[in-house]
């Protein structure tokens, strides 16, 4: 095992660890393998573990993660969670045990200002986790129209300065492009009265490159497409987990395993069940799981973290 020491610090170890597979589980998938923190932790803890496979949008981070984690039984691949059916088809495998999904951005990524996640240092304005993937934040920046730029804002980052800051922007690109993260901060930072930007505990900046990247990675529609095959992918009694950290991602999550969870979506006045859908998860987590006070004190960035698993039901219902 090599010396080098991970850059990003796994979020609820401890509760990934605990729902992340049956006892005697034999493939796991990481949809986002990240540096593979998680996956170790998993590995250390599930003996019967014969198959990972590691999935990240980030060819990158891969490639780094495997001087961290050197392990046989680690297979990876740069895609998305969601390309998870044609991966398990082409390793000739028909059902995988457990998957873990621990959304958003690895600390790896953030720390380097190549990749323009942060506005804490100057950079690109890139923030694509795929660089293959061809619109970069400077792309929504200097050519969304103001209605789209409020949206993405508004909606992303709950920013409620949304229609100043897309005013300040489109300001500031007609003198020239804008391509750096320093200087859309400091637009946004001018574009806040000055009242909230001293009251806030956050950087003015903060929600608006959570949006921003939200946007350029088309987070919440990969979520969906993901929801969409997962259930397709685990076998009998599998374990789904599933980390967010925006309420729009644990929202689409929540509802989607309350659905699976409930079956029959007859409407209530109905005197019985003609839709004959049966329940096809269990749920493990009766409410989401949080970071602990100790926890968020070593890592501020699990404050906002939030788990939840479902166990896929064991009897198979007429392939719904
Ligand atoms: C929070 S980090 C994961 C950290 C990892 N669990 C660990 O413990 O080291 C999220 C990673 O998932 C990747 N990612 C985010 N969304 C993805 C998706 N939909 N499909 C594949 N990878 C994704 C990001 O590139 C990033 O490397």
């Amino acid at each position: 095992m090599s010396e080098i020491k991970p850059a990003h610090l796994s979020v609820l170890v401890d509760a990934v660890v605990k729902y992340a597979l049956p006892e005697n589980g034999k493939i796991f998938v990481d949809g986002t393998f990240g540096l593979g923190g998680h996956t170790r932790a998993v590995l250390a803890a599930y003996p019967a573990v014969e198959r990972v496979i590691g999935i990240d949008r980030d060819a990158e981070i891969l490639d780094y993660s495997c001087k961290i984690l050197d392990d046989p039984r680690i297979k990876r691949y740069q895609a998305n969670a969601s390309d998870l059916p044609e991966i398990l088809s082409n390793a000739g495998i028909s059902g995988v045990d457990g998957i873990l999904l621990d959304l958003g951005v690895s600390s790896y990524q953030l720390d380097n200002p190549a990749r323009g996640f942060s506005f804490s240092k100057p950079g690109p304005l890139d923030m694509r986790m795929n660089l293959d993937q061809p619109d970069t934040a400077e792309d929504l920046v200097n050519e969304l129209d103001r209605q789209e730029l409020v949206r993405i804002f508004r909606e992303y980052g709950e920013e409620k300065f949304s229609g100043r800051i897309a005013d300040a922007i489109i300001q500031s690109r007609a003198d020239s492009r804008i391509t750096t993260t320093d200087r859309l901060a400091a637009i946004i930072r001018n574009a806040v009265p000055a009242y909230n930007r001293h009251q806030s505990q956050i950087h003015p900046a903060t929600r608006v490159f959570q949006a921003l990247r939200i946007a350029v990675n088309k987070e919440l529609e990969e979520i969906e497409s993901f929801l969409a095959i997962a259930l397709k992918c685990l076998n009998p009694g599998g374990h789904l987990s599933i980390i967010s950290f925006h309420s729009l991602e644990d929202r689409l999550v929540k509802s989607f395993m309350q659905k699976y969870h409930k079956g029959c979506d007859c409407p209530p006045q109905f005197p019985v069940c003609i839709c004959g859908k049966k329940p096809q998860l269990e749920i493990l987590t009766r409410k989401a799981i949080f970071a602990e006070e100790e926890e968020i004190s070593q890592n501020p960035r699990s404050r906002s973290a939030r788990l939840r698993s479902a166990r896929k039901s064991i009897v198979e219902v007429n392939g719904r």
